[in-house]
């Protein structure tokens, strides 16, 4: 836990409510308000009507097993395959339905049905068994945006395999630690990704991680730019090259509900990484139940999740809520505004898309770059709209809806986590009134609450800890190879309530208003990083004695890295050097974390206790009044480090 108790700063609310579009409800997926009501009364029963939705092997003899809490089971007796409830049962009915509009990001195209998706999972699945990859096998994934990445995960469910899919953008020592920690024995990348025009080396920087990583023996590179690439003998071999090799007919294994489909690493209060563990049963009906509500999923719908893969929103919401609901997508491999501000508005208009879901982060930008991009396109299509990752800003709210939305479609604040598995409190598109800046309420099903340092629930309109009162089907079972852990960071501080780090409010009304987190997690466009993450990467560096990092508010980001550093003696601190401090950061954990300013300063402000006061450096950041600082030890340390922070405000790339 931070030392700054709850950041419980509440938004402004502007008191604009938006009813849902009239007549929606009369043929929504949820337009009876009754539904919350129902849910609350048998919340075990209706997750149970949520997982009938899928296709069970063999059901479940018990719903929820709380007899080891917080280790609750789901569905437990119950057995499915991921895989075959993502492909295999459409087949029937829509394999000729496109899966996937995919696109690249230099300009070409594919269009991948349900069939072809299955045959190419079906092919890999059997590449892998060859590898050595089994039920209960661990496989890594390192990839950009291509379809061999949804390949790869689905062929892993299919054996009944976990994956750790390792975000592209982290770096060859990210994904070493995670590989290791995950116990992989097979990594799955590719030659290069393309990002912004530019070649990322992922099979580079796979060398270096593999080198650190004796355990993983096989490397699989699936072909993009074509370009060559350093090969090890024995150990590497090219994607399609065992898919052709592999026979397109492979059973589905059934495993059991509790069955770990993936882990995703994700960043805490101390420094390593915790692998967030999901299941197969519990996460799937979580995934799929909310991506059908919440977005109003109908047949002649052509959705769009612009997240990556890399990160839980794509796994939810790209691969598994979307394929077990036989939705349409959109898949884009590159960055949002290349080659131009437009990029995403023709994807939009090309393939009518008609559910959009993407973070504040991006909508700040679009709106930044102005309102002329969207404008020439027919963006007519689009009927629901979706926020993730962070709290969205009334001004940016009402832009998406207006400018993407046409002024009337609904957008869904969706608050979740990488631990919550799919969203918690979120609107219901043909039900709720909406409220720019507020997340609406707990799904049906879901029960969250706003308590105090006394575990008490607050009054209505008071900030405090949101907590979850009740299991989930999606939630987090625990962190991998660390019970104590899961424990202590998320069922300690009150026992019996899942601690979710974020503050929260409830209106009058109701509504959840998130407020940020309550720890020393930064939120940059919507991706967690912890500080001290990005500390010790300062740190690791020869010039660095003691570093200090905080999240500032930042206009497009949601926050941005601040770093303060102090040097070792006898070190000249000048430009070049905080040029290599924040290539240092990159190196370690990624292009992601490199702060935006770094100060060096003689000193950082310490309480008497030796505590680097956190809260203040981010007043200093955000150039805030100083407010009481008469506990700390080395009070001058504050002025002059508020004189350097206004002189070296921001660098961005
Ligand atoms: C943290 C989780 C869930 C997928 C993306 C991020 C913040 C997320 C919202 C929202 C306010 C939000 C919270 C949360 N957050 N969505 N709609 N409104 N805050 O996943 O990396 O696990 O981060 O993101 O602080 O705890 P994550």
């Amino acid at each position: 836990m931070g030392d700054t108790g709850p950041a419980i700063d509440a938004l402004q609310q502007r008191g604009e409510a938006y009813p849902p579009p009239a007549g929606m409800a009369t043929y929504a997926v949820v337009g009876d308000p009754a539904v919350y009501d129902r849910a609350a009364a048998d919340p075990v029963g209706w997750w149970e009507d949520q997982a009938r939705r899928l296709q069970w092997d063999t059901p479940w003899h018990t719903a929820l097993d709380e007899s080891d809490a917080p280790f609750y089971r789901w569905f437990t007796g119950g057995t499915l395959n991921v895989a075959a409830n993502c492909l295999d049962r459409h087949l029937a009915e829509r394999g000729d339905r496109i899966a996937f509009h995919w696109e690249g990001e230099p300009g070409d195209r594919l269009h991948i049905t349900y069939r072809e998706l299955h045959e190419r999972v079906c092919r890999f699945a059997n590449a892998l068994r060859t590898l050595g990859v089994g039920r209960g096998g661990r496989v890594a994934i390192y990839m950009g945006m291509i379809p061999e990445l949804p390949v790869a995960m689905l062929a892993c469910a299919r054996l009944g395999a976990a994956h750790t899919v390792v975000f592209g953008g982290f770096s060859s020592e990210a994904l070493r630690d995670r590989m290791e920690d995950f116990g992989a024995t097979v990594l799955v990348t590719q030659d290069h990704s393309f990002r912004a025009g530019k070649h990322v080396h992922l099979k580079d920087n796979a060398d270096v991680a593999l080198a650190g990583a004796p355990g993983v023996r096989h490397c699989v590179v699936a072909r993009r730019s074509g370009d060559p690439v350093e090969w090890t003998e024995g150990r590497d071999a090219w994607f399609h090259d065992l898919e052709q090799a592999s026979s397109p007919d492979c059973p589905a294994e059934p495993m059991d509900a509790e069955q770990m489909l993936f882990a995703l690493y994700t960043s805490g209060t101390t420094g390593k990484p915790k692998g967030i563990v999901h299941t197969s049963g519990g996460y799937l009906t979580g995934a799929s139940a909310t991506h059908r509500m919440v977005f109003d999923l109908r047949d002649d719908d052509v959705y769009w999740c612009a997240a990556d893969i890399g990160w839980v929103t794509g796994h939810s919401y790209i691969v598994y809520g979307p394929l077990a609901n036989g939705a349409t997508s959109v898949m884009y491999e590159g960055a949002p505004a290349f080659p131009s501000h437009s990029r995403m508005w023709e994807i939009a208009e090309r393939y009518r898309v008609s559910i959009l879901y993407t973070a504040p982060t991006a909508i700040r930008s679009y709106m930044k770059w102005g309102d002329s991009y969207p404008k020439v396109h027919d963006l007519s299509a689009i009927r629901v709209l979706g926020s993730v990752g962070e709290p969205i800003n009334p001004e940016a709210w009402e832009w998406y809806r207006d400018l993407i939305g046409s002024g009337t479609a609904p957008v869904v604040d969706t608050w979740w986590q990488t631990e919550t598995g799919s969203m918690m409190i979120s609107p219901l598109p043909a039900i709720s009134t909406l409220k720019p800046g507020s997340a609406s309420r707990p799904l049906p099903g879901i029960s969250a609450r706003v308590v105090g340092e006394d575990g008490l629930d607050v009054p209505r309109g008071e900030g405090g800890y949101l907590v979850i009162d009740r299991p989930w089907p999606s939630m987090l079972r625990t962190l991998l190879g660390d019970d104590d852990r899961y424990v202590a960071t998320y069922w300690s501080r009150f026992p019996g309530l899942y601690l979710a780090g974020d503050g929260c409010r409830v209106d009058e009304d109701g509504d959840y208003w998130l407020l940020g987190r309550i720890d020393d997690v930064m939120n940059v466009s919507g991706h967690r990083l912890s500080t001290i993450e990005v500390e010790s990467a300062l740190v690791d560096h020869h010039a660095v004695a003691e570093a200090a990092v905080v999240g500032r508010a930042d206009e497009l980001t949601g926050q941005a890295i601040a770093a303060f550093v102090t040097l070792r003696d006898g070190v000249v601190g000048d430009e070049a050097l905080i040029a290599e401090l924040r290539n240092h950061v990159a190196t370690l954990i990624g292009p992601i974390a490199k702060p935006a300013s770094i100060v060096l300063t003689a000193d950082l402000p310490k309480t008497r206790s030796g505590k680097i006061m956190r809260r203040l450096l981010r007043d200093v950041s955000e150039q805030r009044h100083l407010g009481d600082v008469t506990t700390l030890a080395n009070e001058e340390v504050v002025e002059e480090i508020a004189a350097m922070a206004t002189v070296n405000p921001h660098q961005e790339d």
